[in-house]
């Protein structure tokens, strides 16, 4: 550990602390003053205005010396606090953060993915940030860090988890009708659990030993807007989808269709193509984003799963 090195947290919340006194003070001494003004001047008190002095060199002095400080002092905690965000500690784990509509993907160094950020505790962490769409804002209040996802370009921030502990994760960045589904969270483990976690196979396939397909559903996102089980979300479930006749929207006009595997290929790559009724034209095209074999792969298991009853 770099006790040296203050966290995210404590330099933030030291401009915050700092900031925030400072204005509650201001507040409470201007109120007060006000207050007695207008007591200790009631016109009642002083029917007829006096003469006051024009000038004061020590009152000039003074309202300009405090102020000034207290705003350099601002700026040297902001600046602290800026450096502490910029410099991240050496010993930092890398972890690549993609956004896209509507989730997260973060894949660590030996190329295991996951849509939850889960990080060893106590340990700096730096994010490598980058989208592949639209703009995207990862936000992790707790480690009070905020930074965009832009397509294109990558930006970096980092942290450290003082425990281990489950710490909620925002899309800060309006991003379209699922914005709000991209909420997940950061699980911060022990060290050697964190270990064990990293070389243990993709989340949930311990049982079922390896479901390809469903890993392919959680690494490009699909599960973000489609679900498996009848669940409705931003877009049409899985559920009972192969095989059975769906009513879409293709240029411009209405027809019928059945679910087959080039049905599902299309909508995959070119999802305005047939549009399923009643949902809306969100999806971002995946062609050129998923390899021809994770795309047969996706075809097979989607009509494995879901050619049965509705
Ligand atoms: Cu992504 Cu809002």
């Amino acid at each position: 550990m770099n006790p040296q090195i203050p966290s995210t947290i404590e330099t933030v919340d030291q401009v915050f602390l700092y900031i925030f006194g400072i204005s509650a003070l201001l507040l409470i001494g201007i109120t007060a003053t006000m207050i007695y003004f207008i007591v200790r001047y009631h016109w009642r008190r002083h029917p007829h205005a006096e003469p006051s002095p024009r000038y004061n060199i020590w009152l000039e002095i003074t309202w300009t010396t405090i102020p000034t400080l207290i705003v350099l002092g601002m700026f040297w905690y902001g600046w602290n606090g800026y450096l502490t965000l910029l410099n991240v500690p050496e010993n930092a784990l890398d972890i690549e953060v993609t956004a896209r509509k509507w989730d997260w993907t973060f894949t660590y160094e030996n190329g295991k993915t996951s849509n939850r950020l889960v990080v060893p505790a106590k340990r700096p962490i730096r994010l490598a940030i980058t989208s592949l769409d639209v703009v995207h804002s990862l936000y992790i209040p707790a480690f009070r860090i905020k930074k965009d996802a832009l397509p294109g370009f990558t930006t970096y921030v980092w942290f450290e988890a003082p425990r281990a502990d489950t710490y909620d994760l925002f899309c800060a960045e309006y991003c379209g009708v699922a914005h709000s589904s991209m909420i997940t969270v950061v699980e911060a483990l022990p060290e050697e659990r964190f270990s064990r976690w990293l070389v243990e196979k993709a989340e949930k396939e311990a049982d079922g030993e390896a479901e390809p397909g469903r890993e392919l559903l959680t690494r490009h996102g699909c599960n973000a807007c489609h679900s498996l089980d009848g669940t409705k979300m931003i877009g049409p479930t899985f559920k009972g989808l192969f095989g059975h006749t769906v009513t879409v929207t293709t240029d411009g006009r209405k027809r019928e269709l059945t679910v087959d595997r080039d049905y599902l290929r299309r909508s995959i790559l070119e999802p305005g193509a047939d549009l399923v009724e009643g949902y809306p034209p969100v999806m971002p095209p995946y062609q050129g984003r998923i390899s021809d074999e994770e795309l047969d792969a996706l075809v097979e298991f989607l009509a494995e799963q879901t050619g049965n009853g509705t």
